[in-house]
Parts: C-alpha cells; sequence; structure tokens
C-alpha cells in the first residue's frame, strides 16, 4: 500500500467517525462533510490481533478491477478489496494475489492484464503468483505481462514454470517476520505454447535452501493443496486456490498450515499469523473506490478508447437497419421499447466510462464485432438493445415486409444476456410483461 493513500484513507475513516460523532451528539444532524460510506469494520479476528503480521490475500481474480455492476449486490474487484486492505498498516500486511489474474487471451483481455498488474500496484499487494490461467496464455503473452509487472514494480513469483523468465521467489516482510514466498501451477495444468511445468515439490527444493520460513501460493484445489503440504513438510504456509469454499481456520498438515478461501476475488481471506481463526470478508460493492486503482483503472478504459481492437476489423454487414426503421409500421412496438430500458443500454455504459470495453458492449449494443455498433466511432443507432438485439437484422425483412423473414425468438434469446452471472432474478414470466409489445 501506497502510504499516501493509506493516509487518504486513514483520514477518511477518520472524517467518518467525526461525523458519526457529531450526529450522536449534536443538535444539528447535518453532517458537515461528506465522507464514503460503508467502510465496513476490520473483521473480528484482524481487529483483535497483536501487533503481528496479518495475512490477506483473493484468489482468481479474473482481472476484475470491479464486477460489471449489472444489478445491485455484485462482489468482487480489486477498487474496492484495495480499500479493505487499507484498513491495516502496510507494515504489518502481507498481502497476496493468488494466480487466475489473467483476464483472457482475446486482444481487449490482454491489454488488461498489464493494466491489471499495475492496479495490483497501487493496492499494494506485495506478490503475485502464477496459477492455471497465467500457464495456458503461453510464453509470448506472459512475457508480455511479466515485463508490464517488471515496469510496474509488483513481484510476480513462481517455482515451477518454464520457457519464460520469471523469479522463483520474493522476500517479504510484515509484522517483524519475512518469508520467501513463491508459487506453484499443478504441474498436469495445461501449459501454453513454450511453457514448461515441472514436479512442484522438486521445484520447491531452492526456494527452501534461502532458509526463510515458505510461503507458497497455489492454485490448486483442496485436494491438491494438502498433497502439496505433505509432499514438503518443510513448508511454512500453503495458500491456496481454486477450491470449492472457504475454510474457517487454517488446516495443519504436519507442521504445514494450508488456508483457502472462495474464488473469483470476490472475498480476501484475512488471517492474523499463527492463530487458530481465519476470516472471509465479501468485497461488497457498497464499499467506497481506492482512489489509486481507480486511476489505473480509469487509465485502461482511456487506452481501450483509443485502441483498435480483433472486434473493430469491418465484417460483413449483416444487414442491420436500427429501430428508428421499424417504427413506420410498428408504432406500438416502438413506443413499448423506447420506453424500455433496452432503448438505454449502451448508455448505462457511457455513466460508467465503459462504452469502449468489449466485454461490456457485448449484451449493451446490437451487432458488435458483426458489422453492427461501432466501437470508435461514438454512439449510432446500433448503439441501444434494439429490435435486431432479439429479431436479428431487418435488412431482408424491410425489402419484403411480412411474415417469416425474422429470426424466430425465444426466451431462449434473451437468456443470451439475461445470464446468471448478469441478470440473476432473470425471469421470463415476470420479465416479458415489462416489455411486452
Ligand atoms: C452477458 C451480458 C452482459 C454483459 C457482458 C454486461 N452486461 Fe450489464 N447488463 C446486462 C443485463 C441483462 C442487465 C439488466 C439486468 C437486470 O436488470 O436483470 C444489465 C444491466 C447493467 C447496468 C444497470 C443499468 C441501469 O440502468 O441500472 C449497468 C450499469 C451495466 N449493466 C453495466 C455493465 C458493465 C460496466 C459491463 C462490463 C463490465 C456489463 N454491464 C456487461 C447484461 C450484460
Ligand atoms: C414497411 C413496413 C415494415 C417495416 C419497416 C418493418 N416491418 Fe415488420 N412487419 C411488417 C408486416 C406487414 C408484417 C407482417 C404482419 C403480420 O403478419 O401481422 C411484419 C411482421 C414483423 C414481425 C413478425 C414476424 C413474423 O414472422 O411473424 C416482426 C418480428 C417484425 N415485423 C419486426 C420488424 C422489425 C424489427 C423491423 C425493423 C427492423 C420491422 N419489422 C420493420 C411490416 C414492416
Ligand atoms: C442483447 C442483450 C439482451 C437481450 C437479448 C435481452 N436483453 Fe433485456 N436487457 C439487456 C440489458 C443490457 C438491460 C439493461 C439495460 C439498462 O438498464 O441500461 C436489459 C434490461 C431488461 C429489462 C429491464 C429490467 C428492469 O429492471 O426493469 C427487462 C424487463 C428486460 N431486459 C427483458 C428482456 C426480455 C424479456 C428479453 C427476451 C425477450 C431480453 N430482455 C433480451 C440486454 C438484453
Ligand atoms: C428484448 C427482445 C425484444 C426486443 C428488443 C424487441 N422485441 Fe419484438 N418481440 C420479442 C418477443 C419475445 C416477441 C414475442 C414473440 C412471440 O410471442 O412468439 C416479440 C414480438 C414482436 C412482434 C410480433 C408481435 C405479434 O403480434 O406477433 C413484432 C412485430 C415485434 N416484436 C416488433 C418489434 C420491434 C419493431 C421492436 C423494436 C422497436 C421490437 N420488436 C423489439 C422480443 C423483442
Amino acid at each position: 500500500m501506497n502510504r499516501t493513500r493509506a493516509i487518504v484513507i486513514a483520514g477518511a475513516l477518520l472524517a467518518a467517525m467525526l461525523a458519526g460523532v457529531l450526529l450522536r451528539s449534536g443538535q444539528d444532524p447535518v453532517p458537515v462533510v461528506t465522507v464514503p460510506q460503508g467502510v465496513p469494520p476490520l473483521p473480528d479476528v484482524v481487529a483483535a490481533a497483536g501487533d503481528g503480521p496479518i495475512l490477506a490475500w483473493s484468489a482468481r481474480s479474473e482481472g476484475r478491477f470491479e464486477p460489471c455492476g449489472c444489478v445491485a449486490g455484485m462482489y468482487g474487484g480489486l477498487v474496492r478489496r484495495a480499500t479493505l486492505l487499507a484498513r491495516v498498516p502496510q507494515d504489518r500486511l502481507l498481502s497476496l494475489e493468488l494466480g487466475g489474474w489473467s483476464p483472457g487471451a482475446e486482444d481487449h483481455q490482454r491489454l488488461r492484464g498489464p493494466a491489471y498488474l499495475a492496479g495490483l500496484r497501487a493496492a499494494g499487494i506485495d506478490a503475485v503468483a502464477l496459477g492455471k490461467p497465467e500457464a495456458a496464455l503461453g510464453a509470448e503473452a506472459l512475457a508480455g505481462h511479466l515485463a508490464a509487472a517488471a515496469s510496474a514494480g509488483i513481484a510476480v513469483v513462481c517455482a515451477n514454470l518454464e520457457g519464460v523468465a520469471v523469479r522463483a521467489w520474493v522476500p517479504v516482510e510484515a509484522g517483524g517476520r519475512t518469508w520467501a514466498v513463491t508459487s506453484v501451477v499443478p504441474d498436469r495444468a495445461p501449459a501454453g505454447p513454450g511453457l514448461r511445468l515441472r514436479d512442484p515439490a522438486a521445484a520447491l527444493r531452492p526456494v527452501l535452501a534461502a532458509g526463510l520460513p515458505v510461503l507458497v501460493m497455489a492454485d490448486m484445489d483442496e485436494a491438491g493443496l494438502r498433497a502439496l503440504a505433505a509432499a514438503v513438510p518443510s513448508l511454512d504456509l500453503v495458500v491456496g486456490g481454486d477450491v470449492q469454499g472457504p475454510t474457517t481456520e487454517p488446516e495443519p498438515v504436519g507442521r504445514v498450515r494450508v488456508l483457502h478461501v472462495a474464488n473469483h476475488g470476490k472475498s480476501i481471506g484475512w488471517w492474523p499469523v499463527g492463530g487458530d481463526r481465519l476470516r472471509f470478508e465479501l468485497i461488497a460493492d457498497t464499499i467506497p473506490d481506492h482512489p489509486g486503482v481507480r486511476a489505473v483503472e480509469r487509465t485502461h478504459q482511456g487506452t481501450l478508447a483509443r485502441t483498435a481492437l480483433a472486434i473493430d476489423r469491418p465484417a460483413a454487414d449483416a444487414g442491420w437497419v436500427g429501430s428508428q426503421t421499424c417504427m413506420g409500421c410498428h408504432q406500438g412496438a416502438h413506443a413499448t421499447w423506447a420506453a424500455s430500458r433496452h432503448a438505454h443500454a449502451h448508455e448505462a455504459l457511457v455513466r460508467k466510462g465503459m462504452d469502449a470495453d468489449p466485454d461490456c458492449l457485448r449484451c449493451h449494443v446490437t451487432g458488435l464485432g458483426q458489422g453492427g455498433h461501432r466501437r470508435l466511432s461514438g454512439p449510432g443507432p446500433l448503439a441501444a438493445v434494439t429490435c435486431e438485439s432479439c429479431h436479428g437484422p431487418g435488412r431482408d425483412h424491410i425489402a419484403a415486409p411480412g411474415p417469416g423473414t425474422m429470426v424466430p425468438v425465444s426466451p431462449a434469446t434473451c437468456v443470451g444476456c439475461h445470464d446468471a452471472e448478469n441478470s440473476p432474478r432473470f425471469d421470463y414470466t415476470t420479465y416479458w410483461p415489462r416489455i411486452a409489445h
């Protein structure tokens, strides 16, 4: 954690406490200062810990700065995680990013990888692991990410990956103790072109030779984490991973302690080192942004808005005409649509400053990458969930108006966008009546 950021947030917390005091004691209930809402208190076991090191980690974040916000109540995201981490003084915090942070291999996702690593630096993360998704990227893409990490000044470590130059481990000091921090990827995981995975236990031997207690981050399931701890009994800590669910206490395997929390970067695992309880804390969408990480995220969206991507290449025009063209013959349907949120789906992205991000646009506009909405040319007639998002391209129908020329629509059409993640409350019988035409 950058010290100024920590001070800014500590100041905001103090202001929030003062405002609370004013509210409770004063005659005038109007708060004088604007304070960020919703920075929760530290989890009990952390608040109760003495001066020793505090371990904090998240796993499988998929490089998300924040969840999409399609519905309220979504968890996760680095912009809010960083705010939660900043509650602990940096000199006591040992903060880790486990494997699974790579957003993916498409070109816009490969741009987000380096941005996310810079965000981890702004969040004060001490060390970053490689996991199965990173090994799958292959040597070329991964080398690009590692170069970006080096220039951002964030330590990425892995002991058992060959084919790119990556440090096996780094020393990390917290609360008066120092660990050799490293990571391993399961050797049976698919490795992308140019990469090879060695046996984790063998690869950890040189790290142990450094003579420090060794903390291994491992992108493995529960059984894999335990097996690793059993195979290398002189490790200190094994932190995972790619698991089904969180644990509430560190699991002893011989002298090794095994710890893990659930996936998707939705929570932080907290452990006052040596304590008998650990906590996982969900990262709620009511937590204020960390200004430093938000600045990195904004820069990334600016990059997306300036960079031509594969999806911008001219594609054969599938025959999009825009909702305006339908209005003359289908006035009732058009009026219903124009009054619905579908007609404003692109504006929702503009409000969030994310209207250049293909990961958002694909459900919020019409015909992205199929000769429809053009990402870099500003909003046009296809910058919405239009008639044609559901009924298909209209050109042939306009040429010969009548039945049988539009794509048939069914509830399955809706679920392409209203999926479990982005619209968890979707139910055709309650949603359709709101847009019935
Ligand atoms: C898989 C399709 C899909 C993707 C991808 C997607 N959205 Fe959405 N989004 C939806 C749907 C569907 C809704 C409406 C959900 C509901 O009300 O049930 C929605 C709603 C929203 C809303 C609420 C709008 C309002 O008026 O309240 C915002 C904001 C939003 N999305 C932003 C984003 C952002 C930012 C991204 C990219 C990070 C994104 N969406 C990616 C499908 C998607
Ligand atoms: C020039 C007039 C005209 C225009 C413009 C027009 N339609 Fe139609 N549309 C019709 C007629 C006529 C029918 C047949 C009506 C019927 O069967 O009751 C029809 C039927 C449909 C149907 C039902 C299809 C079926 O197979 O039963 C859909 C869906 C539809 N139109 C969508 C659209 C959309 C979307 C647009 C804009 C892209 C559009 N129409 C533009 C005249 C038009
Ligand atoms: C191309 C993607 C897409 C398809 C297909 C789609 N939607 Fe949507 N829908 C969205 C998005 C995006 C939003 C949120 C728009 C906003 O608020 O900015 C949304 C919002 C809605 C809303 C408003 C939710 C609310 O809280 O009022 C309703 C209702 C809805 N959709 C119903 C449907 C139904 C029914 C279907 C299928 C017949 C469907 N949608 C198909 C993307 C889609
Ligand atoms: C979110 C998806 C969605 C959007 C957007 C949408 N429709 Fe529809 N439309 C449907 C569904 C679903 C049906 C019902 C199909 C059925 O009953 O089999 C339908 C039915 C229709 C029909 C046939 C009605 C009938 O009586 O058979 C027409 C015409 C039509 N839509 C035109 C339009 C036009 C024009 C627009 C844009 C102004 C539009 N739709 C936007 C999903 C959509």
